[in-house]
């Protein structure tokens, strides 16, 4: 594997690689790297196929961090990535600093979405999803990947990103991997590494909560109160679980359901102490 922080050696590298015929499959990450992201790696070089040449980006975007939030903090440990990322047989690992990406400063043109992105996250984070699109188009342009992977758990990035491909014209096929967890349940985020002991252990609550939303819709229930009812309740009995949101949405539109199916999708955030974990399900499984 060989790791660049520049554009120009990205852009040279990746023409290389084309060069030879390969399928370039790009795995956008903020680093911190957990078998979630790793996944992904599998998932974007079975979609390449034989060809396939895997650029991961690992970029802590500052456009997407709000005021207050955890810019500063998050964990960052390149030679621990470059470790995992060339284990997973990832060919280019694009490391570049703030001012590689944002040589001007924050960029004057960014890509707005529309009011999907003030749902769900977004009413909670203003702007967050203008900075992840803004960087994503960005990292199209720069690698020019025929495939891209994302990860489900960050459910409304990923539907807000096949949104942009599909209404701006992105000729990147768009690879949504499963949400990986831990054998427990808690779902992989590179910030489950702030949860104290006793956080971690409540962190459990929300995909319990969720998995209990699913098992109420397996029996039959399809009335969105009745199912979002069945994970509150889960939810309020850990009192260290601070709830931000919990709907049922459609997973195309983002809206909430009137009545549910099995595309639906719960999804909620939640603060334990100081740390915001996000997850989600889809009801039919
Ligand atoms: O999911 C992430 O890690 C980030 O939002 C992404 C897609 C790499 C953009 O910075």
């Amino acid at each position: 594997m060989r790791t660049v922080t520049t554009r120009s050696e990205l852009r040279a590298a990746v023409a290389a690689a084309r060069g030879r015929g390969a399928r370039i499959g790009l795995v956008p990450t903020m680093g911190y790297l957990h078998q979630g992201h790793l996944s992904l790696v599998d998932a974007a070089r079975a979609a390449a196929g034989p060809q396939a040449f895997i650029v991961m980006s690992l970029f802590v975007n500052p456009l997407q961090f709000g005021a207050g939030e955890d810019l500063e903090r998050y964990p960052r440990d390149l030679p621990r990535d470059a470790a995992l990322a060339a284990g997973r047989g990832v060919d280019l690992l694009f490391a570049p600093t703030v001012d590689q990406m944002y040589p001007a400063g924050e960029p004057q043109v960014q890509v707005v979405p529309g009011d999907m992105a003030d749902r769900l996250c977004g009413a909670f984070r203003p702007g967050h999803f203008r900075g992840v699109l803004t960087v994503v188009a960005k990292l199209f342009n720069l690698v020019g990947p025929d495939l891209a992977a994302f990860g489900r758990k960050d459910f409304q990035q990923a539907v807000l990103v096949r949104r942009m491909v599909r209404e701006l014209d992105f000729p990147v096929e768009i690879v949504m991997g499963p949400t990986a967890r831990e054998a427990d349940g808690l779902a992989l985020s590179s910030r489950n590494i702030y949860l104290a002991p006793a956080d971690r252990e409540a962190a459990l609550a929300l995909f319990r909560a969720l998995s209990a939303a699913r098992d109420v819709f397996a029996l039959g229930q399809t009335d969105p109160g009745h199912l979002l009812t069945a994970a509150r309740d889960v939810l309020d009995a850990e009192p260290r679980v601070k709830l931000q949101y919990l709907e049922l949405v459609d997973p195309e539109s983002l809206d909430p359901v009137q009545t549910a199916d099995a595309r639906s999708v719960m999804a909620l955030a939640a603060y334990l102490g100081p740390t915001r974990l996000i997850d989600n399900v889809v009801l039919g499984g």
